[in-house]
């Protein structure tokens, strides 16, 4: 069962390639996620792998993915091998340790963790690559990929590898609280005069708070993914004064109807 999270394709990328090697189910969390679900409950075919995947977001797992997790009930769970790949422009602190010490919570064990390096697609600090850098960062995490794909077939424990970075503890423990707290805010997102009505940006949004009469307006629960600033097709959607001159990235590889979730 391959759990997903994606704002702009490149964890979906990753996890369509571990689903169809692996020859597992491939599940969104941000769809499961809307169902606004209590509990939710999957039983595991006997020997089914478990995977999670998902970006890093300031050093640490999206919170909805954690959120998701503290909802989970999974059966049939009989020490069933249980990895996870998490996305990331560079480096990804202490995120593995702090997604082990949540699914142990839930009495699950994380098996092996590994990060990979993907185009990043937060120009709100920063900036994103150009579409040709892009594509040799994806054929480059190919060559990674093959490795973990080899790793989860062969089922091997233990073995995390993650770019850490500097300061991982600070990273994941201090700075992420902050960031979920401070700089998570749909607020900050405004329209221009480009907008076409096309509702695009309402579509991609993975926690639906995105309304479009005429032109969109970003309601509460935001999680930052920057699949509507990313995706609009008429660069209409900016984020305060720090994304006017910056590029827009989204995978080249995903369909954006595979984002319409
Ligand atoms: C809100 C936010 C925070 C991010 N923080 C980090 C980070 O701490 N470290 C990092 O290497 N990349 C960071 N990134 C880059 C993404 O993790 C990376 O581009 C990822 O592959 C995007 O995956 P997606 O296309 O599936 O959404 C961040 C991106 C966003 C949107
Ligand atoms: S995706 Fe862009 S153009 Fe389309 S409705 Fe949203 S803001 Fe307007
Ligand atoms: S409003 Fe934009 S950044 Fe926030 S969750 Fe929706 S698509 Fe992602």
């Amino acid at each position: 069962m391959i759990f997903y999270f994606s704002g702009t394709g490149n964890s979906l990328y990753i996890a369509k390639d571990i689903a169809t090697k692996q020859k597992e189910e491939i599940l969104s969390i941000s769809k499961e996620m809307n169902l606004n679900k209590d509990v939710y409950e999957y039983t595991l075919k006997d020997n089914e792998k478990i995977v999670f995947i998902f970006p890093i977001y300031a050093w640490a797992p999206p919170k909805i993915v954690l959120d998701f997790i503290n909802k989970l009930k999974i059966n049939n769970y009989k020490e069933n091998y249980l990895c996870s790949i998490a996305t990331c422009g560079e480096n990804i602190g202490n995120a593995m340790d702090l997604l082990s010490k949540k699914l142990k919570e839930k009495e699950l064990n994380l098996n092996s963790g590994f990060s990979l390096v993907m185009p990043n697609n937060y120009m709100i600090a920063g900036d994103v690559f150009s579409k040709e850098e892009s594509i040799k960062i994806i054929k480059a995490s190919d060559i990674v990929l093959e490795d973990i794909n080899k790793i989860i077939s062969n089922k091997e424990k233990n073995i995390l590898k993650v770019a850490k970075g500097p300061m991982p503890q600070f990273m994941t423990s201090v700075i992420n609280p902050c960031f979920n707290k401070f700089a998570i805010n749909s607020k900050k997102f405004y329209v221009n005069d480009n907008c076409i009505g096309c509702k695009i940006c309402e579509k991609v949004c993975n926690t639906k708070c995105i309304t479009v009469d005429k032109v969109p307006s970003w309601g509460e629960n935001c999680t930052q993914c920057l699949a509507c600033i990313n995706y609009c097709p008429k660069r209409a959607i900016e984020f305060g004064k720090n994304t006017y001159k910056k590029g827009r990235y989204t995978n080249p590889y995903i369909d954006i109807e595979e984002m319409n979730i």
